[in-house]
């Protein structure tokens, strides 16, 4: 597991007064890492270094060559947020590669950074930077943070490494749920994910037993039809996604590309290649929204809170027109609160994840608002169960997948401070707003129809959990 490092130089944000900056340099702030906050507006920066509680700032124009050399002389790695990338990223690359300064790039501008990043790797190798490429704000909350808080720099080597190599979108994460489908049971298996938020080396063993993994986005119909095309799949896990509420909060058109679009291209890609089934992982709790009935039933009045549960229930429809049009097996799991081993303790989602490294850790969890909102967390290995059982019935329509039991954030904090010898205090935040209060998922017509039921509780997957960390 990696946890900030205190001897490492600093991380610098440069454009931290942006958006994806200010994300940045707040959750860098969180988790104690050491960064400083530049840019070109020294009164913005000022603003945020107060905001931020007197965090160190530059005042540097991108224009400003030895300035901006200065300033990463004294850096580890510089994330650059300031845009638009055509006009500002090369200066700061090119200062990177000379003070061999490992160098992310977070607007997503793929194809001119790649450019960029082939006129000064020479230096860069030279000098030891990493360059890096990554997405805008859909890869800062997982992927880039983690990358930036590692010890050492080996998450980042790895992302260069798959950057140059292949030219893939740099990495991390591949569906917790998805991997899990294929360990153990030998099946021939391929996987499809962009890595955005997924991890390879949480597939490496099911690699290693053969499965092939193809980095590619949903995104693109063509290429994903002809994927499936070639590997004539029987059975289809849809699982890639962006699971980010919050993002899809804030760039809900991108949500719906990956979450709608990447359905549409999937089912279409399935059919045109004769698959069998189409498992989909849609989500319960999202999808409701706060009802009146908890557990709650398949049949509720849908009433997602945000882009994220619409744009899933939007999937799930998609799934049905499927069926009726051109005869496509298909079913829809919505999942409770997914949690298990391999989930990413530096994540923004999966408060048992992050808890259990807060536990490890030594560190004390955060607990917003009262903490008397609940949840249904179901283990990881049972939601495998449910996809294996979908794959193998006729059944069609929606199906929850939770345990119907509802778990407080205190009720977590409380089991995980029992699994440990040194206590588990939490600080307590103000509540996050448009949060859903209660959720739990009736498995009722799961248990009739598909012979599902959950049998791990949250004291065993609280166990496995904690023990896959340590
Ligand atoms: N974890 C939960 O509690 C939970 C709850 C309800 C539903 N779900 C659903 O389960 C599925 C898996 O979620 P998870 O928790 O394992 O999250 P995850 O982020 O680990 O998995 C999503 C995967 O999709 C990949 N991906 C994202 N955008 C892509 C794109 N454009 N093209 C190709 N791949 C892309 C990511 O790299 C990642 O590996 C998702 O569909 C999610 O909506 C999860």
């Amino acid at each position: 597991m990696t946890s900030p490092t205190t001897e490492r130089k600093p991380i610098a944000i440069y454009g931290a007064t942006g958006f994806t900056g200010g994300l940045i340099a707040r959750e860098l702030k969180r988790r104690g890492v050491d960064f400083l906050i530049a840019g070109r507006d020294r009164g913005k920066l000022e603003a945020l270094s107060e905001e931020l509680g007197d965090v160190p700032l530059t005042a540097v124009s991108v224009d400003d060559a030895a300035g901006l050399r200065r300033m990463l002389e004294g850096c580890s790695v510089v994330a650059a947020c300031a845009g638009p990338f055509t006009l500002h990223g090369e200066p700061l690359v090119a200062a990177a590669a000379e003070t061999g300064t490992h160098y992310l790039d977070t607007t997503g501008e793929q194809g001119f950074m790649r450019m960029v990043f082939d006129r000064y790797g020479a230096r860069a190798a030279e000098t030891g930077a990493a360059l890096v490429s990554g997405m805008g704000f859909d890869f800062v909350p997982g992927d880039l943070l983690a990358a930036l808080t590692a010890d050492g720099m080996g998450p980042l080597e790895e992302i260069v490494v798959a950057y140059c190599v292949r030219g893939f979108k740099p990495t991390h994460g591949t569906a917790l749920s998805g991997l899990e489908i294929m360990r153990d049971r030998g099946d021939d298996v391929v996987v499809l994910d962009n890595l955005t938020t997924g991890r390879k080396s949480n597939i490496d063993h099911a690699l290693a037993n053969g499965a092939k993994l193809v980095v590619e986005d949903i995104r693109d119909g063509e290429l994903v039809a002809s994927l499936l095309e070639a590997e004539k799949p029987e059975v289809v896990f849809h699982l890639a996604a962006q699971i980010d509420v919050r993002v899809s909060a804030a760039r809900p058109s991108f949500d719906a590309e990956v979450n709608v679009i990447g359905t549409i291209n999937m089912l279409e890609a399935a059919r045109r290649a004769g698959a069998r089934r189409f498992v989909y992982a849609s989500t319960g709790g999202a999808i409701y929204g706060e009802t009146d009935v908890v557990p709650t039933p398949e049949d509720t009045e849908i009433r997602s809170e945000a882009p994220y549960g619409q744009a899933k229930y939007a999937g799930e429809g998609y799934l049905s027109l499927w069926q009726r049009l051109h005869g496509l097996s298909t079913v829809s799991l919505r999942f409770g609160n997914v949690y298990g081993p391999r989930q990413d303790p530096l994540g923004e989602a999966g408060v048992i994840a992050i808890f259990c490294g807060k536990l490890l850790d030594g560190g004390r969890p955060q607990i917003f608002g009262d903490g008397r909102q609940t949840r249904d967390y179901v283990y990881v290995g049972d939601v495998v169960d449910a996809n294996l059982r979908a794959a193998e019935s006729d059944v069609t329509g929606a199906f929850n997948v939770g345990r119907g039991v509802q778990t407080s954030v205190i009720d977590i904090v409380e089991a995980l401070a029992k699994q440990s010898e040194n206590g588990f205090e939490a600080d307590h935040l103000p509540a996050r707003t448009g949060e859903v209060q209660h959720i739990a998922l009736d498995p009722s017509r799961t248990k009739a129809e598909l012979g599902w039921e959950a049998q791990v509780d949250l004291e065993q997957g609280l166990g496995r959990t904690l023990d896959s960390l340590r």
